[in-house]
């Protein structure tokens, strides 16, 4: 039997950086050797990208609270049992962009579910699959502010104003302190080499 992969999930606040880093971060393991099946969320298998249409399109009052957390813990139910538990099984490292603490942050945290009450429907959804480690890029408080304002609009959750995003950077601080050895905050200023090169010191405990 091979050994099991590894688990990453690459999260962040909006327009911190993260599509960049998540290439730029599967190629850096892929040098070192690592086969690396990047994917995303909401989405990452055909049920749940069915279901990304329906939580990140339409006004912002489509769905409760509680219905936005659960359509999230329903795709991602789908997308391990599809995608990610035969992949890490085979041997082979899964990078997410975004994954459960995604989650935990914006419905936990900034939406008012609160983080344990989140993580709760998740560990119903998705048993222990939670990343080996989260990488959780972070910006000063002004940046993050400015980078919400003009990346998020395009979504029925980056739309949202500044302060549920600020609430989210403070609930990913939260969950890192919280669970230290599992997400670690990466300072997601200066070049892109930079920040990989903080992403790669992150994990660098379990590269082979
Ligand atoms: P996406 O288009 O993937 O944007 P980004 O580049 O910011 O990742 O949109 C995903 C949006 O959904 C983003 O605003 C974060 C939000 N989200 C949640 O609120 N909860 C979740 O569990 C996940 C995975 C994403």
């Amino acid at each position: 039997m091979s050994r099991r992969g590894k688990f990453i999930a690459l999260e962040g606040g909006e327009g911190v950086g993260k599509s960049t880093q998540v290439k730029a971060l599967a190629e850096a393991l892929r040098k070192r050797g690592v086969e690396v099946v990047v994917t995303r969320e909401p989405g990452g298998s055909e049920g749940a990208e069915r279901i990304r249409e329906l939580v990140l399109t339409g006004s912002d009052d489509r769905w409760s609270p509680e219905a936005e957390a659960l359509l999230f813990a329903a795709a991602r139910n789908d997308h391990v049992e599809k995608l990610i538990k035969p992949t890490v099984e085979g041997g082979k490292w899964v990078l997410s962009d975004r994954f459960v603490d995604s989650s935990l942050a914006y419905q936990g945290g900034a939406g008012g579910l609160g983080i344990e009450a989140v993580r709760e429907i998740n560990r119903f959804g998705s048993g222990d699959w939670f990343p080996d480690r989260s990488l959780v890029l972070m910006l000063d408080d002004g940046a993050e502010r400015a980078r919400a304002r003009d990346a998020g609009g395009g979504d029925r959750i980056g739309g949202r104003p500044g302060d549920y995003h600020h609430k989210v950077a403070t609930a990913f601080r939260i969950i890192a302190a919280e669970e230290p050895e599992r997400v670690k905050l990466v300072d997601a200023s200066g070049t892109a080499e930079e920040v990989t090169d903080r992403l790669l010191q992150a994990i660098e405990d379990l590269l082979p």
